[in-house]
C-alpha cells in the first residue's frame, strides 16, 4: 500500500476546500515551530512546508536556537493563539531537554491544534466528539479505508503506545462506527512476549519505533501489515552511509502479509497531507469526522 498517491489526492481535496475558504475571505495559514537543529525535524517541517504549498495554505517557519527559555516558547505560543491570522500551530518534536511536550501541547488553542495533541482533544477522540485528529492515525485510517480493508470484527494489534500514534490509534480502530469496530490489543514494551500478539493479528500496525523488529515469521499469513516507524540506521552501503528503515522487516513480512506499507513512501506522505486537512479544518472551524 503505496501512501503517496492517496497523499496527493488529499492534498487535491484539501486545495480546493482552501481555494472555497480563500474565496470566502480566510486565507488558511499554519505556524511551523523548530526549536533547535534535530536534522530529521529539519526534513519533516520542510516536507509539511512544501505541502502546505501545494494545498495552497500559506505556512510561517518559525526557528529558535535549542538554548530557548521554556517560558519563552510558552509566550510564543500564546502570542500565535491571539493572532487572527494564524489557523494551526505546530510545534515540531523532539524539543530540547528544558521544554515539557506535554505542557507545550497544552498551551496550544485547541482549535488550532493541528497535531490533535492537545488533552481536550484527545479527550474528544476518546469520547467520540469532534475535533482535531492526530496526523499519523488519521492517515493510517484513510490509508485502510482506502485500500477497502474492513475492520469490522477483526483484530488489531497496535504495537506501541505513544500520544502521537499507538494511543489514538487503537482508540480509534475500536470505534463504533461502520468500517472500524475493531477488537483492538495494544502491545507496549513492558507486554512480554511480543509475537504471541502480533500473531493474532488480522492488521497488524507498528509504531514502536524499533528499526526492523517485526519479522515475518510474527506475522499471520495473509495479514494487514501497516509500518508508522521511520528509522535511521547506518548502512555503509547506502550513500551518506545511513538510511531509513520501518519498524517492519520488510523483505521477510511481505511474503507473509496480504498488505504491506513501505518505509519511505507508505504512511509518511500521509502524515503530512492529514495535516494539511486539519489545518483547513482548523481554518474553516470544520470539526466534523473526517473519516465519514
Ligand atoms: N515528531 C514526530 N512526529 C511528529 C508529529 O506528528 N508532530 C509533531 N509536532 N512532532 C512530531
Amino acid at each position: 500500500m503505496e501512501g503517496k498517491p492517496l497523499a496527493a489526492a488529499i492534498l487535491a481535496d484539501t486545495a480546493g476546500r482552501v481555494a472555497r475558504l480563500q474565496a470566502q475571505g480566510t486565507d488558511p495559514t499554519l505556524a511551523l515551530v523548530r526549536v533547535g537543529d534535530d536534522p530529521a525535524s529539519k526534513v519533516y517541517l520542510k516536507r509539511k512546508g512544501e505541502a502546505c504549498h501545494t494545498a495552497g495554505i500559506r505556512s510561517e517557519d518559525h526557528v529558535f536556537p535549542p538554548d530557548l527559555p521554556r517560558g519563552d516558547l510558552l509566550e510564543f505560543i500564546r502570542e500565535q493563539n491571539r493572532n487572527p491570522r494564524v489557523h494551526g500551530i505546530l510545534v515540531q518534536f523532539p524539543l530540547p531537554r528544558q521544554h515539557d511536550p506535554m505542557e507545550v501541547s497544552e498551551t496550544i488553542d485547541p482549535d488550532k491544534d493541528v497535531d490533535g495533541f492537545h488533552p481536550l482533544n484527545a479527550g474528544r477522540l476518546v469520547s467520540g466528539l469532534p475535533g482535531l485528529i492526530p496526523c499519523t492515525p488519521l492517515g493510517v485510517l484513510l490509508l485502510l479505508k482506502h485500500h477497502g480493508v474492513d475492520m469490522e470484527g477483526k483484530a488489531a494489534v497496535v504495537l506501541g503506545r505513544s500520544l502521537i500514534v499507538g494511543r489514538p490509534l487503537a482508540n480509534l480502530l475500536s470505534r463504533k462506527s461502520p468500517g472500524l469496530n475493531a477488537t483492538v490489543t495494544m502491545v507496549h514494551s513492558q507486554s512480554g512476549d511480543v509475537a504471541r500478539f502480533t500473531r493474532q493479528a488480522d492488521v497488524l500496525i507498528a509504531a514502536m519505533g524499533r528499526p526492523r523488529s517485526v519479522t515475518g515469521d510474527m506475522i499471520k499469513p495473509g495479514a494487514v501489515v501497516v509500518d508508522v516507524g521511520i528509522n535511521r540506521i547506518d548502512d555503509p552501503a547506502s550513500p551518506g552511509g545511513r538510511r531509513l528503515v520501518g519498524d517492519v522487516d520488510f523483505e521477510s513480512a511481505r511474503p507473509v502479509a496480504s498488505r504491506i506499507t513501505p518505509v519511505p513512501g507508505g504512511v509518511g506522505p500521509l502524515t503530512v497531507a492529514c495535516l494539511c486537512r486539519n489545518t483547513w479544518a482548523a481554518a474553516a472551524r470544520d470539526f466534523s469526522d473526517p473519516l465519514a
